[in-house]
């Protein structure tokens, strides 16, 4: 596909469509048999799914998307300079918003190609065509993947920025971000760097808000996952008849996004030929949102052998921004 620019973009898938269909029937199964029963977060992100993320990321109480912001437009030229990238890679890119100051700012130092990863093609989509149009001196190739399994059939070219931010880090649990940052780290070659964004801990009732909005968007979002589940395993879950549940888990340092059936209920999953009959009350898993801290992470990060160079934070030091390299 081209564009109006000079600059090509191109959109390509990086695994066939029925893998993503064959790991969310394998994952409902299992979710489904489990006690609490948990679908993962990771199935939020069709179409509207998407949408209402980026809904969430204009909300008053979601502060993480303003914080994170704040920290790239101080930032963005000195990481660039930092680490003088030609090539961006992003991991779970979304709309690729915030990464415009990170792609204007990589223009300076000479880097000029932009490769996001994501496995909502339709934001990805989105996301490429818009960047192609209105910076045309950019190559982009978005590519449709699964950051878990994906990364080793990137292609390099020249030295690497790879950018994960907003926190999404943290909808994994410690032992999977361990297996994540293993992946990523297996991706950087010597004078290569990882940006990662993390949400840090701060006061309770700041953090239960930013999942807990007054318009009910999370909620939307959260209930998504069961329409997602609806259409592409031929199920029946009564969306309308669940609550959005966001705790707090002190202990684990983490919001939970829960899903709670408000009546009893037998729900059919014709694609996997299983009913799950669920009491009334009864809780489904859906979301961990780990919150951290400078210390924790910089010990996650050496562990997988990426040592900190820099570390941001906005003023208010809600959010942190780590740029790491291979020691
Ligand atoms: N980086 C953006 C979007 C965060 S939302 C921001 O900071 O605002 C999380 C994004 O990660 C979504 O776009 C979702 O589709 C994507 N995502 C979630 N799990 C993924 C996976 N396993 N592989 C690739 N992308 C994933
Ligand atoms: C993408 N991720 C970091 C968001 C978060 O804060 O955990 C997803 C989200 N869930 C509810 N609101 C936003």
């Amino acid at each position: 596909m081209r564009t109006t620019g000079d600059a090509p973009v191109t959109v390509r898938r990086l695994s066939a469509p029925n893998d993503f269909r064959a790991q969310l029937a394998a994952d409902v199964a299992a979710g489904m048999r489990a006690t609490p029963k948990q679908i993962p977060s990771r199935y939020f992100y069709d179409a509207v799914g998407s949408a209402l993320f980026e809904e969430i990321t204009r909300l008053p109480e979601y502060y993480l998307t303003r914080a994170e912001t704040e920290i790239l437009a101080d930032r963005a030229s000195e990481i660039m300079r930092l680490v003088e990238p030609d090539e961006l890679v992003e991991l779970g890119s979304g709309s690729s918003t915030k990464t415009r100051l990170l792609i204007e700012a990589m223009r300076t130092t000479g880097g000029s190609r932009y490769v996001p990863i994501d496995i909502s093609e339709a934001a990805l989509r989105e996301a490429a065509v818009a960047l192609c149009s209105d910076y045309t001196w950019l190559e982009v190739e978005g590519l449709v993947g699964d950051f878990h399994t994906d990364l080793r059939l990137l292609r390099r070219r020249g030295r690497r920025l790879l950018a994960f931010l907003g926190s999404t880090i943290g909808n994994y649990p410690p032992a999977g971000r361990a297996e994540l940052l293993t992946t990523i780290a297996a991706t950087l070659d010597d004078g290569d760097a990882l940006l990662l964004g993390v949400d840090l801990v701060k006061d309770v009732p700041t953090m239960v808000a930013a999942y807990d909005d007054t318009a009910g968007v999370t909620a939307r979002f959260t209930k998504n996952v069961l329409d997602v589940v609806n259409r592409e395993l031929d199920a029946d879950f009564p969306t309308d008849e669940f609550t959005h549940v966001p705790r707090w888990n002190a202990e684990q340092s983490r919001m939970e996004a829960w899903l709670r059936a408000d009546r009893d209920m037998d729900v059919h999953i014709r694609a996997l030929d299983m009913t799950v009959p669920i009491a009334a009350g009864e809780e489904i898993h859906t979301e961990v949102s780990c919150k951290f801290t400078r210390e924790g992470i910089t010990a996650e990060l050496g562990a997988v052998g990426l040592g900190p160079v820099a570390w941001y934070t906005d003023r208010a030091e809600r959010f942190g921004l780590v740029v790491a390299r291979p020691r």
